[in-house]
């Protein structure tokens, strides 16, 4: 039998990784081995990855010297950051630059960035329509992903640039799902105006980048971006009524007001929003579900992430009518 291709992935007992540990475990015919990532190798997540066959490897991505081994003698890498962790555009540029860095060293013939646009490019830093952020970024865990392109373009790393969406799991995880309202309404608050938003059920992106290793070399050296469904508030408000049988209208708040939410990272994601609304031409036109069912024929559309999921997310307080 052909030896197996080994794909050392990052952040893989996350959601974006995790995505990849399982597409790769659950096609044992498919040509590819997975090597799990992770800062606790005794864990949980990395132990039921061993019993599912997944080789376990110790990593910190603020260790260069625990990524370089950790890529040794690997045929590609799914590469992350984790913005959300620390909030700070330039550690996740240096870890970027790191994992770069190591793929080089390892001489690895194929990885997958998860990147994103540097918003800069369409905003630049002297426009003022949305605040200036930590100086001189206008979404910071984008414009973070999209200047760190150019580490591993420099270091001569064959790379896709994976450009993903907003994750449908943010409704549970992010606390962004449908809130009751002072007067008894379910909302889904959302500063999306009446624009379509690409979203994408996180275990996808994984699944997503599957496809791309076993494309081979076609889309090395290209940008690749993926989503499952884009749908404006008022549609996801529509499949939230019609999956939870409740009533669940779409609140359109305005960019600032959802800057000025407090939570951290609020900033952050009313830019990244106002963004997504005046680029929707570029944004949903760069982020095809059909393109991306090609790479990942299991691609969910919203309703049936939703109706897997509605379990999961905290709607208890529902209008009693
Ligand atoms: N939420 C969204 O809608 C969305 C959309 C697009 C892109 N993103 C981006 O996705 C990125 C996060 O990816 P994710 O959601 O897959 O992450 P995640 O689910 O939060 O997973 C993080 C995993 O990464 C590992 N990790 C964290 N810090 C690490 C470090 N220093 N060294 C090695 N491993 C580390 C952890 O594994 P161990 O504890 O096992 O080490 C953890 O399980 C962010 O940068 C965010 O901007 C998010």
């Amino acid at each position: 039998m052909a030896e197996r291709k080994v794909i050392a992935i990052v952040g893989a007992t996350g959601a974006q990784g995790g995505g990849l540990v399982r597409a790769i475990v659950t096609d044992p015919s498919g040509g590819f081995a997975a090597r799990v990532l992770t800062r606790d190798p005794n864990g949980a997540k990395a132990k039921e990855f061993a019993k599912q066959g997944a080789e376990i490897v110790a990593a910190d991505v603020d260790n260069p010297e625990s990524l370089r081994k950790a890529f040794e003698g690997a045929y590609g890498a799914f590469c992350v950051t984790f913005f959300w962790a620390h909030f700070s555009p330039e550690k996740e540029m240096a870890e970027a630059k790191a994992m770069a860095e190591a793929a080089k060293a390892a001489g690895l013939r194929h990885v997958i960035w998860s990147t994103l646009e540097d918003t800069r490019k369409w905003v630049p830093v002297t426009d003022n329509r949305m605040p200036t952020l930590q100086g001189k970024y206008k979404v910071p865990h984008f414009d973070a992903k999209g200047e760190s392109n150019h580490f591993f373009t420099d270091a001569g790393v064959p790379t896709t640039f994976l450009l993903t969406s907003f994750y449908w799991d943010n409704f549970i995880s992010f606390g962004m799902g449908p809130k009751k309202s002072p007067d008894g309404k379910l909302l889904l608050t959302l500063p999306m105006a009446d624009k379509k938003l690409p979203g994408i059920a996180a275990e996808d992106i994984g699944r997503c980048a599957y496809g791309i290793f076993k494309r081979g070399n076609e889309f090395i050296g290209k940008t690749v971006a993926i989503s499952g469904e884009n749908l404006t508030g008022a549609q996801m408000a529509a499949t939230f009524s019609e999956v939870l049988g409740k009533d669940v209208q779409y609140n359109g708040v305005p960019h600032q007001v959802y800057r000025e939410f407090g939570f951290p990272g609020a900033d952050d994601l009313g830019n990244m929003f106002q963004f997504k609304c005046d680029f929707e031409d570029y944004f949903c036109g760069a982020r095809s579900p059909e393109f991306s069912r090609g790479l990942n024929p299991q691609l969910q559309n919203f309703k049936t992430w939703l109706q897997r999921n509605k379990n999961a997310i905290a709607v208890e307080e529902a209008a009693a009518g």
